[in-house]
C-alpha cells in the first residue's frame, strides 16, 4: 500500500528526508475516483520519477454555484489499491481544513486564458485550479507534474502559470485515454444512464466526422464546427452544446484549419457536462 499523508507537515517531512537523499519526486494531482486516464498519468510518473506523489482532493474552489461538488464522486479505499497497482509511493489526501484553513484568502489569478473556453461557462474556475496547483506544488515539490491532455486548457493554463511564475515543476502533458468506442475517460462519466452513455460516443465521433472532412480538403473551421455542432445535436439525452471551437495548440480561435489545431467541445448529456477535445492530424 502507499503510504497515505492527510496532513501537509507529515507529507513535507516524508519528502524532505527523500529529497536529502537525492530522489526526484513526480506528482499527479488528481480529484480522485481514479480511472484508466490517471492510469496513464501514474504510470508515465512512475517511469521518469524516484518517487511518486498522487493527491486526492475534490477543491472546492474551482467549483462554481450550482456545480457537482456536493456529489462530485468519492471512494479513497477503491483508488488507494489503483495507486497501490500503479506503485505509487505517496498519497496525499487532505480535508479541506488542512487546505483552506480558516482566514484562507489569496487567490492566484490567471487572466485572459482563464475567461475563454470552459471559463466563459464557469466563471472562476481557472483562478480555483491555479490557485490550488500552486498550493500543492509548494506543498510537494515535485521535479515534474503530470497533467492529461483531456483538461487541454487546464493544461495550458498551468503551462503558462508555472512559466509567469517562476515555479520549477517541469510540466509533462499526457494523451488522452478513451474507452472502447471512443467516450474520453473521466470521473464525470458516473453520471452518465446506459443510454446516455451511448448518446456520449457522439463526441468522438463527431471528431472522426471532422478528421474525414479535414482530409477531403475542408478546411473552413466554421463549416467543420457547423458539422460537429449538428452531429452532437441530433443523438438522445444531449442538452445542449456549450460550445464547439478550432483554436491553435495555445488555444487562439482559428478560421482556416491546419495540422495541429485542436477542436473542442463541452456538451450536456444527462445530468453530465462532458469536455473532450482532438488534435487535427492531416
Ligand atoms: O484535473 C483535475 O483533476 C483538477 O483540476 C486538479 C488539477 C487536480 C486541480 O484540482
Amino acid at each position: 500500500m502507499p503510504l497515505l499523508f492527510k496532513k501537509i507537515k507529515d507529507l513535507r517531512n516524508y519528502l524532505k528526508s527523500r529529497r536529502c537523499e537525492g530522489k526526484e519526486v513526480g506528482f499527479v494531482p488528481t480529484m480522485g475516483y481514479l480511472h484508466k486516464g490517471h492510469r496513464e498519468l501514474i504510470k508515465l510518473a512512475r517511469m521518469q520519477n524516484d518517487i511518486v506523489v498522487v493527491s486526492i482532493f475534490v477543491n472546492p474552489t474551482q467549483f462554481g454555484e450550482g456545480e457537482d461538488y456536493d456529489r462530485y464522486p468519492k471512494d479513497l479505499e477503491r483508488d488507494l489499491s489503483i495507486c497501490e497497482e500503479e506503485g505509487v509511493d505517496v498519497v496525499f489526501a487532505p480535508e479541506v481544513a488542512e487546505i483552506y484553513p480558516k482566514g484562507y484568502r489569496t487567490r492566484v489569478c490567471v487572466g485572459e486564458l482563464g475567461n475563454i473556453l470552459e471559463g466563459a461557462f464557469r466563471p472562476g474556475h481557472f483562478d480555483g485550479v491555479a490557485t490550488i496547483v500552486v498550493k500543492l506544488f509548494n506543498i510537494v515539490q515535485p521535479n515534474r507534474a503530470y497533467f492529461g491532455e483531456k483538461d487541454y486548457q487546464q493544461l495550458k493554463i498551468i503551462q503558462q502559470l508555472v512559466e509567469d511564475l517562476n515555479i520549477p515543476v517541469e510540466i509533462i502533458p499526457v494523451p488522452i485515454v478513451r474507452e472502447e468506442g471512443g467516450l474520453a475517460y473521466s470521473s464525470r462519466n458516473v453520471y452518465l444512464s446506459p443510454e446516455e452513455r451511448e448518446s456520449a460516443l457522439a463526441i468522438y465521433k463527431s471528431f472522426q466526422l471532422a478528421e474525414k472532412m479535414i482530409k477531403a480538403g475542408e478546411r473552413d473551421a466554421k463549416r467543420i464546427k457547423e458539422a460537429i455542432r449538428a452531429f452532437i445535436e441530433r443523438h438522445p439525452h444531449v442538452k445542449g452544446i456549450d460550445y464547439v471551437e478550432i483554436t491553435d495548440e495555445n488555444l487562439k480561435p482559428k478560421e482556416t484549419v491546419e495540422k495541429g489545431d485542436r477542436i473542442l467541445v463541452a456538451v450536456r448529456i444527462g445530468d453530465a457536462r462532458l469536455i473532450d477535445n482532438w488534435k487535427v492530424e492531416l
